[in-house]
Parts: C-alpha cells; sequence; structure tokens
C-alpha cells in the first residue's frame, strides 16, 4: 500500500529545499493541490535534480500510458531528453512536478510540462500522471496551471501530437477554460490550445 502524500512539514522542507538547488528557479509557482481522493500533493516546477525521480515515474508507469505520452514504447529515457526534461529556463521552457513522499522518499507522480521548439517555431506542451493516481483531478489541475504559467510567460498558443484514441487526454482538455482547436492526421490528433 502506498504512503499518503506529503505532510505541510514534508511539503515546507522540499520548498525550502528546492529553492536554493536550480539557477533561476521561480518559488512562486510551487502550490499544492486538492485530489479528489481526498489527498493534497505539492506541485512545484521541476529541478535538475529530479532526473532520478523522473527516471522512477517512467519506471512505474503502465506500458498504455508511457506510449499515450511518447507515442512510441520508451524503456529507457534517452540521456539528452532527460536532460531536456530536466533543464528548464522557467520561461521558454517549463515543468511541474507532482511529488508525494512514498516509501520515506519524494516520489514525482505527475509532470506536464511546455517547450519551445525552435525547428517548429512553436511551444509544445505534455503531460503524464502515474496510473495510481490517474482519475483524481490532478491531469486537469496540472495542465490548467502550466497553460497559465505560459501566459503569465508570454505565451498565447501550445501545440501537442496526441493518439487520436486518447479519449482520457480530449475530456481533460475539454474540461480547461481555453479554446482547443483538433485537426487529425494518420491516427493521430494535433491539439491547438490557445490561452
Ligand atoms: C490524460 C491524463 C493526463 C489525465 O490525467 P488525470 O489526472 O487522470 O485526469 P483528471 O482526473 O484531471 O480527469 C480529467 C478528465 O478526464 C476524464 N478521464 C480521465 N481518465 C479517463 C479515462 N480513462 N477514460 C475516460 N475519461 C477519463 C475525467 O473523467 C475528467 O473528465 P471530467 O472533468 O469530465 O470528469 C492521464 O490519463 C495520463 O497521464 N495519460 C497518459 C499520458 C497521456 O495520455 N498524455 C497526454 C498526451 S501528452
Amino acid at each position: 500500500m502506498r504512503k499518503a502524500a506529503a505532510s505541510g512539514a514534508d511539503a515546507g522542507r522540499a520548498m525550502k529545499m528546492s529553492s536554493t538547488m536550480s539557477r533561476g528557479y521561480p518559488p512562486q509557482y510551487e502550490t499544492r493541490m486538492a485530489l479528489k481522493n481526498g489527498k493534497t500533493v505539492l506541485v512545484r516546477p521541476v529541478l535538475q535534480t529530479d532526473e532520478p525521480l523522473i527516471v522512477d515515474l517512467l519506471n512505474k508507469l503502465s506500458s498504455d500510458s508511457i506510449y499515450l505520452r511518447f507515442l512510441r514504447p520508451v524503456k529507457t529515457l534517452p540521456k539528452e531528453l532527460l536532460f531536456h526534461l530536466t533543464h528548464l529556463d522557467y520561461q521558454n521552457n517549463f515543468a511541474l512536478a507532482a511529488v508525494i513522499r512514498e516509501d520515506e522518499k519524494d516520489a514525482v507522480i505527475a509532470v506536464a510540462r511546455y517547450g519551445y521548439d525552435p525547428q517548429e517555431h512553436l511551444t509544445d506542451f505534455a503531460i503524464v500522471v502515474r496510473d495510481d493516481w490517474q482519475h483524481y483531478g490532478l491531469g486537469k489541475q496540472m495542465l490548467s496551471r502550466i497553460f497559465a504559467i505560459g501566459r503569465q510567460q508570454g505565451i498565447f498558443r501550445f501545440v501537442s501530437i496526441v493518439d487520436s484514441t486518447n479519449i482520457p487526454m480530449k475530456r481533460t482538455l475539454r474540461g480547461l477554460d481555453y479554446t482547443v482547436n483538433y485537426s487529425y492526421e494518420k491516427g493521430f490528433t494535433q491539439v491547438e490550445v490557445l490561452v
């Protein structure tokens, strides 16, 4: 049985540590989110030191969730991708992690991110919630938050390619107060979110 979400003291300690650990780290984006399972989780910007926690998250995801997140099977995250996911400028590239205490250590149970793609000249976004934490409202809250943060940074358009069968993602986006446009090609859906 998994341990409960971070206590207030744990969260405070995490916040104190985190604000000293990554260059440019914006502590003002640390928050707590209340979930439908009655638990509260710490949601904070991703740190460079989160690499092992993100590897652990990947190891605990079902193959379905991995496919829906990366659109291909991924057994191990390539080093460059892991670096890219954790080394952020907190402006054009931003990621939030939901963190709990589990087995007496921190565990990341969800990541929502956006990043500027210089080849496509657009800002893409992605999210994944660990399977045992899905359906509790975390995905919706984290997406809402990451778009709001992007908007504060002057980004008003976000794009993602999702599998056309990804109903949970479509429902999650439908619940947000933003304009969402879909276009379809070869089994995949391009999602455009205007904030
Ligand atoms: C998509 C995802 C992030 C949603 O996260 P979540 O925390 O479960 O979402 P929420 O609990 O906030 O639910 C949001 C909405 O989706 C619906 N939903 C969630 N899972 C669902 C499922 N398996 N089937 C149908 N609807 C689902 C919820 O009912 C809710 O809709 P409502 O507000 O109308 O009730 C999660 O399913 C996930 O990580 N999937 C794998 C990765 C992925 O698909 N990423 C997207 C592409 S980058």
